[in-house]
């Protein structure tokens, strides 16, 4: 096993647990042409375990590559094979131990399960939002004495919420309310019954989803303080819907902002939202992560969803709201920007910065400067 995993020569070998799924899925295909990254290796349940993965069946819309099409798919228990980096698209009801088992055994698990989300000591990251979260791995390691590590990106609704309020942080965010219309690729493959959603709107989606975005959110403006995220102190009011839309969760909301920005400076800053994916203009990172929509029945997901590739998020209709001082409209592909794209543009976040602060392996990389006093702050 080379020391190095992110070292510059070659593509990375990397994994994908849960490759079958929606989610895993999404991996094989932004992986498929990736610059940094090339499959090596791919997991699933027992039920898939033993197939050649171009013996499962494919279900997207663009060409399955030969080469991941000829491994055959592994048990979560071969971890002795699996690669150093690896992306997870497992379902929650075994997510959270195989994580472990993973991370404990030197791999780096960058994932999209709801498991280990609120756990202290794993960063929850959008690398436009928050990449400062990411230097919680020091304290991960100590704590945990794992030689891998384990990092997580939000809930598919709370990613569109979170970036939004992400770029308009200047204004300071004191309350939110949101109202979800999710897509049915959000609840996996295959999902709900035909007869449930068609014509419908389910006004319920199980899993704690909107407390996921009542919470998460926090996380995510939250501020690393000395080996702890102190979690920011607005309040997040959720309420979700299931709607039968393939593709892309729009987030309706309504925002008490603490400086009271004209309606202007608000669609302006969305407009400009820039940060260090750009900067570091990483292989996934979209030049605009917001995109502001004028027309004033924009965003919409049939005609939105597929712009540049399903990195950014869209808003439109950003106007006074005579309760809470503005209201807008947000929406954003729960698969790509919601899952596989968010645990990419993680990877690249995490990869760029080990090579730019030249750490050559991973003794080095045990030896950054310990954080031991590890408290949990929360609001
Ligand atoms: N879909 C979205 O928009 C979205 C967005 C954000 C986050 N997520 C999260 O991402 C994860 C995957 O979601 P999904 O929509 O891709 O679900 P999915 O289509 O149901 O896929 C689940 C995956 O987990 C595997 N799996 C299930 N039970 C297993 C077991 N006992 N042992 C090993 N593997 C097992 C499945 O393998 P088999 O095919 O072999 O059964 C499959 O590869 C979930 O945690 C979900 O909450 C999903």
């Amino acid at each position: 096993m080379p020391s190095s995993w992110w070292a510059p020569a070659g593509r990375i070998d990397v994994g994908i647990l849960g490759a079958t799924g929606v989610v895993g899925q999404h991996f094989v295909a932004l992986l498929a042409d990736h610059p940094w990254f090339r499959v090596t290796w791919l997991a699933a349940s027992e039920r898939s375990a033993g197939h050649r993965y171009a013996d499962l069946a494919w279900r997207m819309p663009t060409r399955l590559p030969a080469e991941t099409g000829a491994l055959v798919v592994s048990p979560l228990t071969a971890i002795q094979d699996a690669p150093r980096l690896l992306f997870s698209g497992l379902d929650a009801s075994v997510a959270g131990e195989a994580e472990t088992a993973f991370a404990q055994s030197g791999r780096h698990v960058v994932s999209n399960a709801r498991n280990h989300r609120m756990d202290p000591l794993v960063p929850l990251l959008i690398p436009e939002v928050n990449p400062d979260h990411l230097s919680l791995l020091d304290a991960q390691r100590l704590a945990r004495g794992w030689t891998g590590s384990l990092v997580t990106n939000p809930n598919c609704s709370t990613i569109v919420v979170a970036l939004v309020l992400g770029a308009l942080r200047q204004f300071q965010p004191r309350r939110v309310m949101v109202t979800t219309l999710q897509a049915l690729s959000g609840a996996g493959y295959p999902g709900v019954a035909s007869l449930d959603a068609l014509g419908n709107v389910i006004p319920y989606i199980g899993g704690g989803e909107e407390e996921k975005i009542e919470t998460e959110t926090l996380k995510l403006l939250g501020r690393y303080d000395n080996g702890a995220i102190r979690h920011a102190d607005f309040v997040v009011s959720a309420q979700v819907n299931r709607v039968p839309v393939p593709d892309g969760h729009t987030a309706v909301m309504s925002l008490d902002l603490g400086t009271k920005p004209s309606v202007e400076e608000v669609a302006a800053a969305l407009a400009s939202f820039t940060a260090e994916p750009q900067r570091r203009t990483l292989p996934s990172a979209p030049p605009n992560p917001i995109i502001l929509h004028t027309a004033q029945d924009r965003p919409q997901p049939r005609l939105d969803v597929a712009f540049g590739g399903g990195m950014p998020v869209h808003c439109g209709r950003v106007r006074r709201c005579p309760i809470l001082g503005y209201k807008l409209v947000a929406m954003g592909h729960n698969v790509v920007r919601g899952a596989a794209g968010a645990a990419l543009l993680n990877a690249e976040l995490m990869v760029a910065r080990l090579r730019s602060a030249g750490v050559e392996s991973d003794r080095e990389l045990e030896s950054v400067p310990a954080v031991r006093d590890v408290q949990i702050h929360q609001a």
